[in-house]
């Protein structure tokens, strides 16, 4: 399952953002279209599905770890997160294709990531009836860490300054869409399909003990004391950031001079960056773009 490919260092060039279906998207995961919408997925495949920045990495190892943390060798020391849970989209030049890397795992079951909005994962998860974990992570950290993965990630398009960045996130002109759309159009399936868990940054940061009970009871998971003991150290922020296997030391795309992939881990820190007139013009907006839902974040307004 080893790529050798991804220890290349030629960076791709940045891509632009287009209309793709009605969603902002790159080249880099749209190219794949055909054969991302064929993937066979099975029985029990479980999908994480996530906007980019809300947790994926965090809730891919806690899942990894979970199931697979026991092996031996352990996977976990040797296989980079993004190999033990492809990326079912990404087709970038320096780096396997997702789906290929997912039909070649041969472990049970196979974990898979995503950052599609609802409408576009393949169907046959919902004809397999497959389990999704979805994270959200509240509005305003989230756009604060898409900026500095965008200042950092040659795969992704410019960030441009803050004010231009924030600005496009609110319009929705960012890689994989809307905010907005992706937060309410997961929360909307969530209400007809109950093989899908929702859940939250924030309460992942407040209570991991409880936030793993609930992973663990959705999955069918019963992990003794001991491995769960084991899973929480090995998902702390220090813990993976030193960790060359979660923190994405050798993915070639990234410029870690400009900001590390495991930036600050905290919820909270667009205090730091926007400005008061920033977050009034923010609330006003976000107000106007969540009315119409029930999903909610801890740290609104
Ligand atoms: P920050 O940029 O705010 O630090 P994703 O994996 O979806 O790309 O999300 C990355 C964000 O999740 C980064 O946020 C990263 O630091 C944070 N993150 C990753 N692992 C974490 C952990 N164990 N605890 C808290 N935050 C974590």
């Amino acid at each position: 399952m080893a790529n050798p490919d991804q220890t290349e260092t030629a960076a791709p060039p940045r891509p632009e953002l287009f209309d793709f279906h009605g969603v902002s998207m790159t080249h880099y995961f749209t190219d794949n279209w055909d054969n991302v919408q064929n993937f066979q997925a099975k029985p029990d495949d479980i999908l994480i599905a996530t906007y980019p920045k809300a947790g994926t990495t965090w809730v891919c190892h806690m899942l990894d770890l979970l199931y697979f943390g026991k092996s031996s060798p352990k996977r976990g020391d040797s296989l980079p997160i993004y190999e033990r849970v492809p990326f079912l989209e990404i087709y970038i030049p320096v780096f396997a294709p997702g789906v290929e890397l997912a039909e070649k795992m041969t472990t049970s079951p196979r974990l898979i990531k995503t950052h599609f909005p609802v409408q576009f994962v393949p169907k046959s998860f919902w004809e397999q009836k497959c389990r999704i974990v979805y994270v959200a992570r509240n509005a305003k950290d989230n756009a604060v860490s898409y900026f500095h993965f965008d200042r950092m990630n040659n795969g992704q398009p410019e960030s441009g300054d803050w004010p231009s960045f924030l600005q496009r996130f609110q319009e929705g002109k960012m890689a994989w869409g809307s905010w907005y759309d992706h937060v309410k159009g997961w929360w909307e399936k969530k209400q007809a399909y109950p093989k899908l868990l929702y859940l939250h940054y924030e309460d992942l940061a407040e209570d991991m003990d409880r936030e793993m009970d609930r992973v663990c009871s959705f999955l069918g998971l019963c992990p003794t004391e001991e491995e769960r003991h084991q899973v929480k150290e090995e998902v702390q922020f220090d813990a993976m950031k030193k960790n060359s296997m979660t923190n994405y030391s050798t993915f070639s795309v990234m410029d870690f001079k400009i900001s590390p992939f495991m930036r600050k881990g905290k919820v909270g820190d667009w205090k730091n960056h926007f400005t008061v007139y920033q977050n009034e013009q923010f609330d006003k907006e976000y107000q106007k773009k969540m009315m119409n839902t029930t999903v909610r974040f801890r740290t609104e307004i």
